[in-house]
This record gives C-alpha cells, structure tokens and sequence, in this order.
C-alpha cells in the first residue's frame, strides 16, 4: 500500500471517510443509507431533483428503506443529497448505480453510466475509490470507465483507485436486503479490491463470515491472537444510552457488566455485587428515580427508561425506594440502614450516579451527568472516544424504534 492508499484504508476504517452514490434509485439509496447507518457521510448525487429533495426532507421513495431512517440520518448530518457532481471534490468514494436499461437489440444502454462518469471525472481528486456498481457486460470498468476517468491524466491504481461490484439486491425481499447481500468486488489492482472491501466490509455484513473466523480464535487464545476486526472497528455514540433500554441488547448488557465490574455496592448492606451477592441479594435492574416520580413529574420516556435512569438494586433497597422522589428514599435508607450519608454517597458513586443531583430530585441534571460518566466508562473499556452526538440536537439514536423492556414486578408495584 502507498501512502495514498493507507490514507484511504485509515478514513474508511475510522469512518472519516465521505462516501457517495451516484444515482439513488433502488440500489443507490439503500446502500447510500448504510453506509451512514455505519458511521460514514453519505451524499446522494442524482439528476432526478425530487428523489434530492426528498432525501434532503428526510422522506424515502424506496419501499425497502424506512423513512424514519433517512428522517434521522438526515437530521444526524450524516445524509444529504444534491443534483450537482461538483461535491465529488469533498468525496472520498463514489459508487455508480445508475440504470443501465436493456436496448431492444438487448444489449444495455450505456448512456447512464457514460454521463455519470462524464460528471465523476470532471472532479475526481487524488486518492479517490470509484466502485461501478450498475449491471453491466464484462469489460466495462476497464474499457469505458478507466479511459473516461484517467482522461485528466491520474492513473487508476495508482492515482485513484478502480472497482466493479455488481449489485445484487432483489427489492422487496425480506430476507436479503443491501446490508446482508454478500458483495463480490473486483478491483482493477489488488490495492484496488482492498479498499473496495474496506468500504463495504465497514457497512455491509460480510462482517458476518469475518467474524466467525476471527472471534473464536480470539477468545480462546487468551487475548493472543490478533484483536478481531469487529472489536476494532466497534463505534458508540452517546444517543446509544437514550435507545438502550431493555437487557435484550448486548451493548445493555456489556454496560451493566462494566458497572458491576466497576465495583458498584449495595446502598443498604453496603456489599459488592458480586456473583455471590448478586444473587443472595436478589439484585436486578431497577429505576434510579422510579418510574411512579417520573411519570408525576412529567420526565418523558426516552429518559426514564434509558439505562441511564438505571442500576443493580437489591430487593430490599429497591422496596425502600418504592415510587418516593430520590431525596426521600435516601433519608429512608440512611435511617433504616443506620448509614451516614457521606457513606450513602460513596455506594451511589459506586454506581456511577452523581450523589448531589440525585438527593435534589434534579432529574435533568442528573440525567447529563450520569450519561457523561457511562460515556467514560465506555471510552476506558474500548480505548476509544465516545461520538458526543446528542448536544448537537439530534441523536443518531432514535429510541422510538426501540422496544420498551418489559416491566419488572417491582416496578409494577411501584405505580
Ligand atoms: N433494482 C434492482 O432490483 C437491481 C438489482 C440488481 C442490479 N440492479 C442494477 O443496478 C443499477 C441501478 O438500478 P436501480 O434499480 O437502482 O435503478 P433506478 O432506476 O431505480 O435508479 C437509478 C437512478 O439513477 C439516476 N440517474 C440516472 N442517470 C444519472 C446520472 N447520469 N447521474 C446521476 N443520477 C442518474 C436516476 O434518476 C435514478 O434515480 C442498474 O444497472 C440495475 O440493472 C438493479
């Protein structure tokens, strides 16, 4: 790899990359939506401008993508669209899927993929991946595309780099859809068909077979064995916590294990939840400002059941807490546990739970402090940085596609 191409791998790995589609039909606006559903910036080049407005008002056309989806990746920043090729200088991929409709002599009309390329070449930059993903006969990337595209005089391969992977989606399929497609790329050098892998590999779930080749070896080696893809290019963004509400999903359960991995201790006895305890305490996931005050005080529902609004709480905590404002069931605790509250608070920050926030019955405030806290937990355990994407107004995250946890008898009581 030159050092143009490592750029590239390092952009698309890191998702720093700007990714584009040319032509947002049937293929192109799926792929264009995982690619931002994967991290990346996704821009839409089409010369039809009501499919550009629409994507730019957050509405989909396509029956196999969800409005909701291009709705929140639009609002994220992360999806726009534009009639004009000149946003090819920002990019940093370019996949073409526009038609290429059958002639009568039945061969494919190449116009599309002609005019596309006219617009691509007329911007195309150092270090650049155009990937052909329209249907097409054999020969084309080398024999139409390349010539087109090296007519400004940078060299495929070496300049920029060239691939064809021809789409396979079937529309309407409920199975099969462009994130599980398996991709067949062809690049026009070795380097060529790496980078092409790196950018559907990061977005497409190739990842699949990948994973099941390197993550047992990795896990049983001891930690030996080179860390698995999947764990290296793993990403969290803040607006996760608010959409992470049931322990069905692994990342719920990957963040309550580092909070008792993080020694979190019972407010009443004062004991580690440990394996032992865990159980002998009979401990499970309760609310931190229950969810009777929530609904009295009108805390919306994204917040109350996001698991930043909970913890491991014992039977008995949890039956002293009952439905009471937080100020209230701290008193009960410290009296009926004859504890001090300085030492309530070390249990509470044993918790990750801001102890001042909480004894004011300041939901927001604890709420931002306790999201901030879980942020760096998370950093410390993937060495990464946490995308803080929900003071920018809009999170990535909607938790409205999210199911709600079902509620547990305690909590049942409680209202
Ligand atoms: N739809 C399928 O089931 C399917 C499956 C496999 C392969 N394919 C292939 O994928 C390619 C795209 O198919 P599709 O179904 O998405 O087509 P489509 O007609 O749904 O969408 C193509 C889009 O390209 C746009 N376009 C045309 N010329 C353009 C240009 N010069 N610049 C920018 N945009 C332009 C059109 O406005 C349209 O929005 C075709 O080659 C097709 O054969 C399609």
């Amino acid at each position: 790899m030159t050092q143009l191409s490592e750029t590239l791998r390092q952009k698309l790995r890191a998702r720093t990359a700007r990714t584009g589609v040319v032509g947002l039909g049937y293929v192109g606006l799926p792929l264009a939506v995982e690619l931002a559903k994967a991290g990346f910036h996704a821009t839409g080049i089409d010369l039809d401008a009501r499919k550009v407005d629409a994507i730019n008002e957050g509405r989909s056309y396509i029956p196999d993508v969800r409005t909701a989806d291009v709705q929140s990746l639009h609002a994220a920043g992360r999806l726009d669209a534009t009639t004009d090729f000149a946003v090819v200088r920002d990019l940093d991929t370019v996949n073409i899927c526009v038609p290429t409709p059958l002639r009568k002599t039945k061969d494919p009309d190449m116009s599309y993929i002609v005019s596309a390329v006219e617009g691509i070449a007329k911007y195309l930059h150092p270090g650049m991946l155009i990937v052909l993903e329209s249907t097409t006969y054999p020969g084309t990337t080398d024999e139409v595309v390349q010539p087109m595209l090296e007519a400004g005089g940078l060299k495929a391969g070496v300049d920029f780099y060239l691939a064809f992977s021809p789409e396979r989606v079937d529309p309407g399929n409920p199975t099969f859809q462009t994130h599980n497609v398996p991709k067949v790329v062809g690049g026009f050098t070795p380097t060529c068909s790496d980078l092409a892998k790196e950018l559907y590999g990061s977005a497409i779930e190739t990842r699949f077979v990948r994973d099941l080749e390197q993550v047992p070896a990795w896990a049983m080696d001891g930690g030996g064995a080179e860390v698995p893809r999947t764990i290296q290019d793993a990403t969290f963004v803040e607006s996760r916590l608010h959409s992470l509400r049931t322990r069905n999903a692994a990342a719920y359960k990957g963040i309550y294990s580092l909070l008792l991995g993080n020694e979190a201790r019972d407010w009443m006895e004062d004991k580690a939840l440990d394996k032992v305890q865990y159980a002998t305490l009979e401990t499970d996931i309760h609310h931190i400002f229950p969810r009777k005050w929530c609904i009295a005080n009108e805390i919306d529902e994204e917040r109350r059941e996001s698991i930043v609004n909970k913890t491991a709480i014992t039977a008995r905590t949890n039956r002293t807490i009952g439905g009471s404002a937080p100020s209230k069931y701290l008193a009960a605790i410290e009296s009926k546990a004859q504890i001090p509250s300085t030492q309530v608070d070390g249990l509470l920050e044993s918790h990750l739970i801001p102890a001042s926030e909480l004894r004011a019955d300041d939901f927001s405030s604890f709420f931002v402090a306790r999201r901030e806290r879980l942020c760096e937990l998370i950093e410390n355990a993937m060495g990464k940085r946490v995308q803080r994407d929900v003071d920018e107004g809009h999170s990535t995250e909607g938790s409205e596609q999210f199911e709600i946890e079902v509620e547990d008898r305690d909590a049942l009581l409680e209202i």
